[in-house]
């Protein structure tokens, strides 16, 4: 099939190059020519696991293209995806003027039957905005549909859970884009659901803040595991074992971040209150996560005491592993309160530290994740990236200036790193 994608971001060029590696013909539309051009010699504009060579391959087999205009892409293609950012306003609702805006261009563009798809993570009813926009904007007076197909990718897995979906969600108004879309998606082989846009709208909401939810539960729990002695991987892991709740996403950390569950959860919340009710439930999701993040910093300024003049190694700048995603990172966010306190940081990530860089400053870039510790009063654990478990401890605990370690991850097991010489303080261990 012949689609466009546009907005070429974490989700949109995915979504383009995961379309293209089943066999469909994409457009990757973006209205910042520097990123076009950069993606058109070959450039990357992030890092996302096997993304750079799917692309690659894709590009070459003629199945992968850029471009800056939307005319071009609306154009060529029967189904257009839109893929744009929707980011928090100061208040917590969402900023929904890219998806106006391109709703616009896509109406202006369009001279014969499209499906118009969203795929950005929306609130209830942007489908039927969507719709009123493109009907007053369309010149031509053709006809088109307007669909809701909610992404579920993670950032660091995207390539995997893109090609290999639990679910694909589509919300219609009608059966007339029905068959187009299950084309789309039958090479996956994936349990496909049609429903209404507003329900598939809010499927992404409130799975995301599920999601959230189950990290706040766990970190709420690791608290009662510190103060009674228990163990929460242990808990976890019972728990999980129990496949009504299943054990993913019930890792205790420093608390979750990113540019999708604090916003959405923030979004949810407005749009809750908004048609008549107070969800206090996520409200406190989102307290506890707050709490989280103060609670390692007291475990931090409870062992070092004074922070002013004290050097801290940080391992972990990223929202999450296996990505170089900084947006809403509780490790920047850590990071920037240990310097309010007066310390100073060496800090090393495996893909982050360029993104990092316009967010953090005044601190030591360190290539080597061995030599972060060198000299410092403490090492801090941010982010779970999976090479920290190879850290050389050895080393480690001989550079530092005090064999102190905080794992805002739970990466190594208390035991070994106490025999290992460490004071190691973790989460609900
Ligand atoms: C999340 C959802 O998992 C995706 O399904 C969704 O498509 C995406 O948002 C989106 O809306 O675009 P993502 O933000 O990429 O994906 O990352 P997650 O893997 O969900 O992690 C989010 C945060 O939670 C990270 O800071 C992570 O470290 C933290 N986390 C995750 C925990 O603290 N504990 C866990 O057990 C799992």
């Amino acid at each position: 099939m012949k689609l466009t994608i546009i907005g070429t971001g974490y989700v949109g060029l995915v979504t383009g190059t995961c379309f293209a590696e089943v066999g469909h013909q994409v457009i990757c539309v973006d209205n910042n020519e520097e990123k076009v051009k950069l993606l058109k010699s070959g450039g990357m504009p992030i890092y996302e696991p096997g993304l750079e060579e799917l692309v690659k391959k894709n590009v070459e087999a003629g199945r992968l293209k850029f471009t800056s205009s939307t005319k071009e892409g609306v154009e060529e293609s029967d189904v257009i995806f839109i893929a744009v950012p929707t980011p928090p306003q100061p208040d917590g609702s969402v900023d929904l003027s890219f998806i106006e805006g391109v709703s616009r261009e896509i109406a202006a563009a369009m001279t014969s039957y499209k499906i118009v798809v969203d795929k950005s993570t929306v609130p209830v009813k942007t489908g039927e905005k969507v719709s009123e926009t493109i009907k007053r904007y369309c010149k031509a007076k053709v006809d088109f549909d307007v669909v809701s197909n909610p992404e579920f990718l993670r950032e660091g897995f995207a390539v995997d859970d893109f090609m290999k979906p639990d679910r694909v969600v589509i919300g219609v108004l009608s059966q007339r884009p029905v068959a187009a879309m299950r084309e789309v998606y039958e090479p996956y082989n994936a349990p496909i659901i049609f429903t209404d846009i507003n329900s598939a709208e809010l499927i992404k909401h409130a799975a995301n803040s599920f999601l959230a939810l189950k990290i706040s539960y766990i970190n709420a729990v690791s608290v009662i595991c510190e103060a009674s002695g228990a163990n929460v991987q242990e808990v976890a892991n019972g728990m999980g074992m129990d496949i009504r709740i299943g054990r993913r996403f019930l890792d205790a950390s420093l608390g979750f971040g990113g540019s999708c569950f604090p916003k959405d959860l923030s979004a949810f919340i407005q749009i809750s209150e908004q048609l008549g009710y107070d969800f206090r439930l996520l409200k406190e999701v989102q307290r506890i996560n707050s709490e989280q993040m103060d609670r390692f910093v007291k475990k931090i300024t409870e062992t070092l005491w004074v922070l002013k003049g004290k050097k801290i190694g940080v391992l972990g700048l990223a929202f999450k592993q296996n990505t170089d995603d900084v947006r809403m990172s509780p490790a920047i966010d850590l990071c920037l309160r240990l310097q309010k306190e007066g310390a100073t940081l060496r800090v090393h990530d495996p893909k982050a530290m360029e993104k990092a860089r316009s967010v953090l400053e005044n601190v030591t870039y360190v290539d080597d994740m061995n030599e972060v510790a060198e000299g410092c009063d403490a090492l801090i654990v941010a982010t779970e990236w999976p090479q920290f478990k190879k850290l050389d401890l050895e080393r480690v605990r001989k550079s530092l200036t005090h064999p102190i370690m905080f794992d805002g991850r739970n990466l190594f097991d208390a035991k070994e790193m106490e025999q290992l010489g460490f004071i190691y303080k973790s989460i609900g261990r």
